[in-house]
C-alpha cells in the first residue's frame, strides 16, 4: 500500500482559508486541551506526556515525559521552559511552518508544557532570520494573553506565565541547547561542559530549566486533546505521535511531509509521496536528518541487530523508525532527508 500522510500538527494550518489569528484558531477547538491540562494536577499532565511516548524532535529524540521527570525540583530555585525554535539545521524547515500558520497550536503546547514543569516564565529561542515568524508570535502571544490563555492567572486558573520571544544571533551552534541557554543570557553562544551543565538541574541563569524543540510543544497539545494512552497508539511502540518530514533535493515533489511515525519507509517517501527523482536521475543517497546525521548510499547495509535488515535507501522495506535506527547507532536528526541525485546517464 502506498505511503499515506496522516496530518495533525499540519491539519489546521493546511485549511484554506485558516489564519493565524486567535479567532480563527479558536473556531478549530483551540485551547480546549490547555483548558483540560489546567483542570489537572501538573504531575498528572506530566503523566499524560509520559504514557504518550511522546520523543523530542530536535534531533536526539529523547522521550518529553522523562525530561521533565529530570527537572530539579528539590533546588527551589525558579524553573523556567526554553523553547528552541532556532532550526538552524540545514535541510530543516518544519518548525518554520508552524510558528509562520499555526502560532497558537504551539503556545498553546508551550502553556500546557509550562503548567506541567510549573515554570512561570517561558521564552521562545527563535532563529535570527525568522523576523517576521518573530512578529507573528509576538502578536499570537499579545492576542493569548488578552483571552487569558498566557500572562496573569492562566484561564482562571491562579496559575501565572510569561511568554518572551528572543531573537537569536542566526548561528547554528546556538541550536544545541547549553549554547542556547548561554547566548539567551547575552553571552557568546558557546556550548557548556556536561556535566555538570543538564540544562534540567543548572540551565538558564543556573536554574532548573526544560528545553524543548519547538514542534514537540505542538505534539503535546495534542498528547492532552487524545489523552496519554491513545496517542501512544498513533505511531509504533517507541515512536508515537507523527514526524514531519522535510525533503529537499532533486525529486519531483519536494516539501514537508506528516506521517504516522514508522508507517512509511525512506523509499516510499521519496517515491510515493515525493514522486520519486526527477526525470533523467537516479537517487544517489540521502541525508536523512539534517547535516549531523550519517549520508545513507542507495544499496548501503546497515550493520546491526535489526531485525528486518539489512536496508538500503532505495525502496526499501525498512521504515525510517527512530527506535530502530538507534539500533544500528544511526539517527533520524531532524527529519530532514536531503536527496542526492545523480543523472542516470
Ligand atoms: C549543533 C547542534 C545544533 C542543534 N540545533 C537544534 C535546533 O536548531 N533546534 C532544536 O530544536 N534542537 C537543536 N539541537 C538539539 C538541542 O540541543 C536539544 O537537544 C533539543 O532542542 C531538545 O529538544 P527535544 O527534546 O524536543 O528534541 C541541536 C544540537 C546540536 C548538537
Amino acid at each position: 500500500m502506498p505511503a499515506v500522510e496522516r496530518p495533525l500538527i499540519y491539519a489546521n494550518l493546511r485549511k484554506p482559508g485558516y489564519t493565524v489569528d486567535l479567532d480563527c484558531y479558536l473556531r478549530h477547538g483551540g485551547y480546549e486541551a490547555l483548558r483540560k491540562a489546567v483542570a489537572l494536577k501538573p504531575e498528572d499532565v506530566c503523566k499524560e506526556v509520559e504514557t504518550s511516548g511522546l520523543r523530542g524532535r530536535g534531533g536526539a529524540g529523547f522521550p518529553t515525559g522523562m525530561k521533565w521527570k529530570f527537572l530539579d525540583r528539590k533546588s527551589g530555585k525558579p524553573a523556567y521552559l526554553v523553547v528552541n525554535a532556532d532550526e538552524s539545521e540545514p535541510g530543516t524547515y518544519k518548525d518554520r511552518q508552524i510558528i509562520y500558520k499555526d502560532p497558537h497550536q504551539m503556545l498553546e503546547g508551550i502553556a500546557i508544557t509550562a503548567w506541567a514543569i510549573q515554570a512561570k516564565q517561558a521564552f521562545i529561542y527563535i532563529r535570527g532570520e525568522f523576523i517576521h515568524g518573530a512578529k507573528i508570535l509576538e502578536r499570537a502571544i499579545a492576542e493569548a494573553k488578552a483571552k487569558g490563555f498566557l500572562g496573569q492567572n492562566i484561564l482562571g486558573s491562579g496559575y501565572s506565565c510569561e511568554v518572551v520571544v528572543h531573537r537569536g544571533g542566526g548561528c547554528y551552534v546556538c541550536g544545541e541547547e547549553t549554547g542556547l541557554i548561554e547566548s539567551l543570557e547575552g553571552k557568546r553562544g558557546y556550548p557548556r561542559i556536561k556535566p555538570p551543565y543538564f540544562p534540567a538541574v543548572l540551565g538558564l541563569y543556573n536554574c532548573p530549566t526544560i528545553v524543548n524543540n519547538a514542534e514537540p510543544m505542538a505534539q503535546v497539545k495534542h498528547v492532552l486533546a487524545f489523552g496519554g494512552a491513545e496517542f501512544a497508539k498513533i505511531g509504533i511502540p517507541g515512536d508515537s505521535g507523527t514526524h514531519i518530514w522535510g525533503v529537499s533535493g532533486l525529486v519531483k515533489r519536494p516539501g514537508l511531509y506528516e506521517i504516522e511515525a514508522g508507517k512509511a519507509t525512506f523509499g516510499e517517501l521519496l517515491y510515493d509521496l515525493c514522486g520519486g527523482p526527477l526525470d533523467g536521475r537516479k537517487i544517489k543517497a540521502i541525508i536523512p536528518g539534517g547535516s549531523s546525521t550519517k549520508i545513507l548510499k542507495v544499496g548501503e547495509r546497515f550493520k546491526g541487530k535489526l531485525a528486518n535488515a539489512p536496508s538500503s535507501t532505495g525502496r526499501s522495506r525498512h521504515p525510517p523508525r527512530l527506535q530502530q535506527h538507534r539500533r544500528v547507532r544511526h539517527g533520524l536528526g531532524t527529519a530532514a532527508p536531503s536527496s542526492s541525485t545523480t543523472p542516470s546517464r
